[in-house]
């Protein structure tokens, strides 16, 4: 990855210039490239080994929802990598509102290396990516979260080493995190199980997609039998960001769906527990779990950053 004297000329990346809308762009064989390039791009963080390839490039990062992680893990990332992130927050760009999202595209492309988008309708970022002739990249939206799923695989593989068969069982709503999940999962060997409350199954095209790509989700209504002899157990906010005029319904109806003590007992002596954050303890997971020795969440957390840089360097080259 540095290169060193005397090296060959380092080999272009196979993924430069592509979109990250949904993760299914790339082939397994991609995917797992960039979980290596993450695995790396995190060991020269942790050895304080400064490599700056983006030097001179720039990351528009359009917000239309709230942020923590994603915003500050690019922004942080771009600064690593040399180069230089510009948050655009709701505001400013309001996507779809001031100009179509395709002249939104073709005109940050004009200025920029690579545009990072977090929004509602997913369609309006699917316009806006065929309009940019630059990478452009999923920071969240109502259907997916790409950078998530990376980031959630990246630590499973740092727990067991590999991915391949290994059994994780997402507990909860059919959400963006669990669409994106099941296509890393789909593309990458692990096996995903989804147990979702009646009337919130992950959406069927998703699931269908996972199909193509490797291996649908297994699909229950049934936490218990998802938690049996599960290696990992996720789980995600009841309501998601634009859904808050369901979230007394959803506090109602996914009580059954939380993650205890009891719940990860079923699951194998080794189980690791993941959530993307943020959390609502008492809700989707008990205090004890989310705090507790198989938490992983705040790796998880750190992922997004290894994940991200990765991606960066292998989509801009
Ligand atoms: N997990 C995640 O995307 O967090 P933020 O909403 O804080 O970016
Ligand atoms: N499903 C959640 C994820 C937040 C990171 C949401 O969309 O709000």
């Amino acid at each position: 990855m540095i290169p060193q004297q005397n090296d060959a000329p380092p080999e272009p990346s196979p993924l430069v210039g592509r979109d990250c809308l949904t993760l299914a762009e790339f082939s397994s064989a991609e995917t797992n490239l960039l979980l290596e390039e993450a695995a790396k791009t995190k060991f020269l963080q942790r050895s304080r080994i400064s490599y700056r390839p983006l030097r001179g490039r720039t990351l528009a990062m359009v917000f239309q929802k709230p942020s923590n992680r994603t915003r500050v893990s690019f922004e942080v990332g771009m600064y690593q990598l040399g180069g230089h992130a510009l948050y655009l927050n709701p505001d400013e760009i309001q996507l779809g509102k001031r100009e179509t999202p395709s002249d939104t595209g073709r005109v940050l492309a004009r200025y920029i290396d690579a545009i990072m988008v977090r929004t509602f309708d997913h369609q309006e970022l699917e316009e806006l990516a065929a309009a940019a002739d630059v990478p452009v990249i999923n920071g969240l939206s109502d259907d997916h979260h790409p950078c998530q799923a990376l980031a959630d695989l990246l630590t499973v593989r740092e727990e067991f080493g590999e991915l391949e068969g290994v059994k994780i069982s997402y507990v909860g709503d059919g959400n963006n995190v669990a669409h994106s999940l099941a296509i890393a999962c789909a593309l990458t060997g692990a096996e995903l199980t989804i147990a979702h409350p009646p009337g919130h199954a992950p959406g069927p095209e998703v699931v269908a997609l996972a199909g193509t790509l490797g291996a649908a989700p297994t699909l229950t209504q049934d936490p218990r039998e998802a938690a049996s002899g599960a290696r990992v157990l996720y789980t995600d906010v009841w309501t998601s960001m634009g859904q808050e005029s369901e979230a007394e319904e959803r506090r109602e109806n996914f009580v059954p769906y939380r993650i205890d003590e009891d719940l990860i007992s079923l699951a194998t002596e080794d189980a690791i527990f993941l959530h993307c954050l943020p959390a609502h303890r008492g809700e989707e997971v008990t205090a004890e779990v989310i705090d507790g020795p198989r938490s992983r969440v705040f790796d998880q957390a750190e992922n997004r950053l290894h994940a991200q840089k990765a991606l960066l360097y292998l989509l801009l080259g």
